[in-house]
């Protein structure tokens, strides 16, 4: 046993993913890797990759299977994954669930964990509508639940803080659709393998992170 623990937070569009993993990631000395930053940092970068991928995320599409392992397989070897890692927003189809389990077995890794935060639809829209994230750090905002000390100041950086583009009323639709579509079946890929702990992400930022604290196993004692 290498000590490390392997944790996917799954959940629809505006679950609370990034907010809990960014948490969770922290305490439990992981590191996060959200596929959605990873292509925000390289279409920021003005990479090939990032100027591929703005067109499929602005649309609320899935970015394709190859890019996206490519990406995590590059991350998972970084010094401050050294402890494990939470992935946010991955795997989303259950190729990608696949290609996980064997760049972990690469590694002599397997998966630990599954949650999935739920959340009506409803909340999912209004959580969306209202998120600003800082331009700088990337911290995450919400004008009503979470807001910032200063409006459009980040209270971490003092960066401007930005609506995301794909957070446009139209393309969450979409997203939502893409999500029943293409991730829903990964739930059911988890349930029949490693097992999938439902966290109810209807309720206040930190009741939700003390749910998932609950849930969250110990890491494997060595030996
Ligand atoms: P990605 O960035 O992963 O977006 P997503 O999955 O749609 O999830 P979000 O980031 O929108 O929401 P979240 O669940 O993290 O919620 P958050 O914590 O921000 O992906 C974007 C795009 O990239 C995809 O559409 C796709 O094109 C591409 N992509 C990414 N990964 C891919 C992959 N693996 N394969 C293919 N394509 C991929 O919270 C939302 C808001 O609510 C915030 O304002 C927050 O402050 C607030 N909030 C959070 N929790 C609560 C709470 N409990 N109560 C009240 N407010 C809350």
């Amino acid at each position: 046993m290498s000590g490390r623990r392997y944790v996917v937070l799954m959940g629809p569009p505006g679950a609370g993913k990034g907010t809990q993993a960014s948490r969770v990631a922290e305490e439990g000395g992981m590191c996060k890797i959200s596929t959605g930053d990873l292509l925000r940092e390289a279409l920021a970068a003005g990479t090939e990759l990032g100027r591929k991928a703005e067109k499929t995320m602005k649309a609320g599409e899935l970015v394709s299977d190859d890019v996206i392992l490519g990406l995590v397989d590059e991350v998972l070897d970084r010094s401050e994954c050294s402890g494990g890692a939470v992935f946010d927003g991955f795997p989303r189809t259950v190729d990608q669930a696949r290609g996980l389990e064997g760049l972990l077995a690469q590694r002599g890794e397997t998966l630990d964990q599954v949650l999935i935060i739920e959340v009506p639809e409803t909340e999912i829209v209004t959580r969306l509508s209202g998120r600003r994230v800082c331009k700088t750090c990337g911290k995450l905002y919400h004008i009503s639940f979470g807001p910032s000390r200063q409006e459009g100041v980040c209270d971490a950086c003092g960066g401007e803080l930005v609506q995301r583009p794909d957070d446009a009323p139209e393309t969450i639709t979409r997203r939502l659709a893409v999500y029943a579509e293409e991730t829903a079946p990964v739930r059911e890929h988890y349930a029949a393998t490693v097992g999938v702990t439902a966290i109810d992400g209807d309720q206040p930022i930190d009741a939700v992170t003390e749910a998932i604290r609950r849930e969250l196993q110990p890491a494997d004692a060595e030996g």
